[in-house]
């Protein structure tokens, strides 16, 4: 661009008193925010309804539903009051759920999730039984079903055995099909995860049933409300040596290409808020739809904010949610859910 071109655009004058000859400009991006019109009509990206997944906490051994204290407005289902929530949920428009277990049963190896009678599988058969137009996501891992509250079967040493859970994983993944669900997701973060559930599927049948791989997971502090909520706090340790540092990004985009091989059909970054940049550079790599999870820590930091008044809520949940759509995201898991579909068939995104 010439000098001239520049003056004309009216570039910044260096001199601090107006100058009444100075160019105005031609270019101005406020024309197209003037009014919620304009700016709905260039909005690059929105939230729809399908783009949401719901997850839910379900206990067993419960008469009631609970609040969760960590968590406002977020509830353990006991097995009786799932049904009818999930029909509720569905009439206002959502399309899919991830189921989360609050389990009684736990072992060194998280064995109740790996029979059909157990917690894991009935509360799938539950939510499929009371709303099959549902979409079911089971979350794959043992973390809520083992004494420890690690993520598989332990070494001598008090590490994660990879290749036992991977075992193990085959096994859940076709108790989760059986029991209906519509798709799994493991989100263990043990090698050859991927790989081992579409064996274990395929061999028995479930050829159809897609894989969304929490492929990039990081160890993070934001998943503390999630485990006061499962009831599966780590007796010793932490998940350091499965999950990702925090720190790392080129990594990140090795976890999900070797997922991306290995078979999953959805590749998920987790915690959200925080890993836009990862989820933004890993849909540079790959066309596979991608989704992100807003987690627990990130939906109690926006709660808490507003309950004092610092921030409003609903501005706060929709300008996160829409951030994740910008960065790349096809698909979101969100404890807002139903709070966002509400607010977009509200017209939230028009009228803002
Ligand atoms: C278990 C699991 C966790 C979450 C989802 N699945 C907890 C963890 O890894 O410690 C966290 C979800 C949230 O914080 O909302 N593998």
């Amino acid at each position: 661009m010439t000098q001239t071109q520049i003056k004309k655009l009216g570039s910044p004058s260096s001199s601090f008193q107006h100058n009444m000859d100075a160019p105005l400009p031609i270019i101005r991006k406020r024309r197209l925010r003037q009014n919620a019109g304009f700016r709905s009509m260039v909005r690059e990206n929105t939230l729809s309804a399908s783009d949401f997944i719901l997850p839910m906490f379900v206990e067993e051994n419960v008469s009631e539903r609970a609040a969760i204290s960590s968590l406002p407005g977020v509830y353990r289902e006991s097995e009786q009051s799932l049904g009818n929530i999930v029909k509720d949920a569905a009439a206002t428009g959502l399309k899919s759920i991830m189921l989360f277990g609050v389990s009684h049963n736990k072992d060194e190896s998280g064995a109740d999730s790996l029979h059909s009678k157990g917690l894991f599988a009935r509360m799938i058969d539950r939510a499929k039984q009371a709303s099959p137009e549902t979409l079911v996501v089971a979350d794959l891992c043992f973390c809520e079903y083992t004494d420890h509250g690690h993520c598989g079967p332990l070494t001598k040493h008090g590490d994660v055995d990879n290749d036992a859970t991977l075992e193990n994983l085959m096994r859940q993944a076709v108790v989760a099909a059986e029991a209906g669900a519509d798709m799994v997701a493991p989100s263990g973060m043990m090698d050859g995860m991927v790989a081992a559930i579409r064996e274990g599927l395929d061999q028995s049948g479930f050829e159809h049933v897609p894989i969304m791989s929490y492929a990039t997971k990081f160890a993070s502090c934001f998943y503390g409300p999630f485990r006061d909520a499962a009831g599966c706090g780590l007796g010793k340790g932490n998940r350091k040596t499965y999950q990702m540092d925090p720190a790392n990004a080129r990594e990140a985009i090795e976890e999900a290409m070797q997922d991306e091989m290995e078979g999953a059909d959805i590749l998920m970054v987790k915690p959200g808020m925080p890993y836009l940049d990862i989820l933004a550079n890993i849909r540079q790599e790959t066309n596979l739809p991608l989704a992100i999870y807003q987690v627990s820590g990130e939906y109690a930091m926006i709660k808490s904010a507003a309950e004092k008044g610092l921030l409003d809520e609903t501005d706060a949940m929709m300008e996160s949610l829409l951030a994740f759509k910008r960065a790349g995201a096809d698909i979101i898991l969100s404890y807002f859910s139903l709070d966002a579909i509400k607010q977009i068939k509200d017209g939230y995104l028009e009228n803002v």
